[in-house]
């Protein structure tokens, strides 16, 4: 099992270290793996001139998975967006066909502290959502510049959905629901948006192959006030590739953190790219104060769903667990009367609680 690992900017590279530090361990434990390291984001531009050089591109898609960090930082906001390491995460998703973009908020009961909603709020809280990746208005074309008929300068976008790629997504969304909770909820702005009255027509279509799923439908605004409201209302979210942008970032915070929370993005054959959903958080890099959990939790994302070994991938759970009942916390999860340690030494439990 090859797995390319894409480190990135910011705290990226620390992140990962302790994730590959992780696998490496299972691997002396029997588990077959190999990594290679690539430059990507800005690193890959510092290197190449690339977010995306050719040779990363090239490894990504030779791997039967592959692992990254984060993107980005100040030092790159200037170039022009092509060279933009966020054009980077865009492309590789795109040239990969990782469309299906899944991600888990889930609360473990040890941070229930940590969370700014209320305990009886978002105790026990288990969210998937699944994110359409790789069209809507993120690639839709056309998009650009121009100079409306006033000689008014104006910008635009296109939002667009093939039925092709709401049915992919929407299959994915129905799969998972039938291994959780089998409840789906489709989320779009169907009372405004032509693109969303198509989506919920064809979503409501696969819905009826699927009468053991109970399927809902909500507007976008509505789904981010349930969000903070009642969360534990959801067990999957279906929506495509903005609104799914946006939500996931509120869903992450119920959870306490966006430092823990994981991501896969599959392609239709199980292949993936895991990441953490955070950023690459350019005013903590190389201070050791990062996060790792959510990249630990990726590599067990990456085992469970690219390579079927459900076992090892609940073994790093469980080991998550383990030390976050025993008191670790890096500073994002901290609360008096537990024990704050840095990105290494959080690697290092749970090394050891493996
Ligand atoms: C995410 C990020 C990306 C996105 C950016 C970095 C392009 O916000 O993965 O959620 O918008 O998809
Ligand atoms: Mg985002």
């Amino acid at each position: 099992m090859k797995i390319a690992v894409l480190a990135g900017d910011g705290i990226g590279p620390e992140i990962v270290a302790q994730a590959t530090r992780v696998l490496q361990a299972l691997a002396s434990d029997g588990l077959k793996i190999e990594l290679e390291a690539a430059p990507f984001g800005g690193a890959g531009y510092d290197a190449h001139g690339d977010p995306l050089p050719p040779s990363t591109l090239r490894l990504a898609q030779q791997a039967d998975a592959v692992l990254c960090g984060a993107v980005g930082g100040p030092k790159y906001d200037a170039l022009p967006r092509p060279q933009r390491p966020e054009q980077g995460i865009l492309r590789i998703r795109r040239e990969l066909g990782l469309f299906a973009n899944l991600r888990p908020a889930v609360l473990f009961p040890e941070l229930v502290g940590a969370s700014t909603l209320k305990p009886e709020v978002v105790s026990g809280l288990d969210i998937l959502i699944v994110r359409e990746l790789t069209g809507d208005i993120y690639f839709g074309e056309p998009r650009g510049r121009r100079s409306n008929a006033r000689g008014e300068r104006e910008g635009y976008d296109t939002m667009l959905y093939a039925e092709s790629e709401i049915r992919r997504i929407v299959e994915v969304g129905f799969q998972t629901a039938l291994k959780r909770g089998r409840k789906l909820c489709s989320v779009d702005k169907e009372n405004v948006l032509e693109t969303s009255r198509f989506w919920r027509e064809v979503a409501g279509d696969i819905g009826k192959k699927y009468p053991q799923v109970e399927l809902t439908h909500m507007y976008v605004d509505n789904a981010a006030m349930q969000l903070v409201r009642n969360p534990r209302h959801f067990d999957v979210i279906v929506t495509g590739n903005m609104f799914g942008d946006i939500l996931s970032d509120e869903a992450s915070m119920l959870t306490g953190s966006i430092g823990m929370l994981p991501s896969a993005s599959l392609d239709a054959r199980g292949k993936g790219l895991y990441e953490p959903v955070h950023g690459s958080a350019p005013d903590i890099a190389g201070r050791n104060l990062a996060n790792p959990l959510a990249t630990i939790l990726s590599s067990a994302m990456l085992l469970r769903y690219t390579f079927n070994r459900d076992e090892w991938a609940y073994r790093i759970e469980t080991a998550v667990k383990k030390v976050l009942s025993e008191g670790y916390r890096t500073a994002d999860i901290f609360e008096p009367g537990t024990r704050k340690v840095g990105t290494s030494e959080m690697g290092d439990a749970v090394v050891a609680a493996l």
